[in-house]
């Protein structure tokens, strides 16, 4: 369950975050009620691999792709967009490039009818990592950032926290503050994720909580304590110089963190 998670260790020093147990993903792959599967994978691919990848992307993907100024950016997006497709396509047992997406009114993408409804996902990237979060049934948003430094922390924080996370950051050490500022951003917009807000949302309109020995968590929303209590938010550290949250609806749910490692376990195509 979240209060003793599956990421392995709750580490008793205070500025370590948890972290996942990665494990390679099974062959035949299931997903039960109440679990959620966190994805890892790199977004940096061989040339073969990124043009098997490349035609599972719908055209608006492909289009968006080509809409991209600098090469790397390019090849990020159709990696993360096509092992989103592989992976969402193993969950369903169908050719990844079946798969047919919509968007919600602030862009969160989910299933055009009349695919799977109830599998939920939500995909985040930064640097060269991409994180994919999949569970049934239970809206949920993941937020990864690559921690970096960078002189208006303090600025953007007064601008986007909320006074009691701009009090929790102020409390902590300096040496500290630059990845619990990242803490608490990934935390915030994993939430405004799982509710498809995205930044939409006033960012210091709800508290997140994210100082020494919090594994994380939704304080209030508005002064709302009950809608608080409705998410279950997770921080997380996938990689070295990285931080990551996870927020999911409601309690009571396992997680298991699977990885891909770069051009491993592509798609067999049966067309493209
Ligand atoms: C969603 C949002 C918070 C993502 O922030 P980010 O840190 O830059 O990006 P991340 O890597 O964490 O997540 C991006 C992914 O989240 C998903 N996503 C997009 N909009 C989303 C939303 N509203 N809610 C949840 N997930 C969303 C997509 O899969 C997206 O991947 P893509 O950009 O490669 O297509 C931000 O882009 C946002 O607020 N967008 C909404 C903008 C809006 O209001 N649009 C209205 C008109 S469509």
């Amino acid at each position: 369950m979240v209060d003793e998670p599956l990421l392995g260790r709750t580490s008793s020093h205070p500025v370590e975050l948890p972290e996942c147990d990665w494990a390679d993903p099974p062959e035949a792959l299931s997903l039960p009620p109440d679990r959620v599967d966190l994805w890892k994978l790199p977004l940096t691919e061989s040339e073969a691999a990124l043009h098997r990848l490349e035609r599972t992307l719908a055209p608006d993907e492909r289009a968006r792709a080509e809409r991209f100024r600098f090469d790397r950016d390019r090849r990020r997006f159709i990696v993360a967009h096509g092992r989103l497709r592989m992976i969402l396509a193993r969950y369903l047992g169908v050719d990844p490039q079946a798969l047919v997406f919509s968007n919600g009114p602030r862009g969160k993408p989910f299933f055009a009818p009349p695919l799977q409804a109830a599998l939920k996902f939500n995909l985040s990237h930064s640097g060269n990592l991409a994180l994919v979060a999949v569970t049934l049934n239970r809206d949920i948003g993941v937020d990864l950032e690559e921690i970096h430094s960078f002189e208006s922390a303090e600025l953007l924080a007064e601008q986007f926290f909320s006074p009691l996370e701009n009090a929790t950051l102020r409390a902590l050490p300096e040496a500290e503050r630059l990845k619990a500022f990242f803490c608490c951003w990934s935390l915030k917009e994993a939430y405004v994720k799982a509710t498809g807000d995205g930044l939409a949302r006033a960012t210091d309109s709800f508290d997140v909580a994210f100082g020494r020995g919090e594994l994380g968590r939704l304080v209030s929303v508005e002064g709302d304590l009950e809608e608080a209590s409705r998410w279950s938010l997770v921080r997380l550290t996938p990689a070295p110089g990285y931080v990551a949250a996870l927020a999911v609806e409601g309690s009571g749910w396992t997680m298991m963190c699977w990885r891909l490692v770069g051009s491993s376990r592509l798609p067999a195509l049966n067309s493209g």
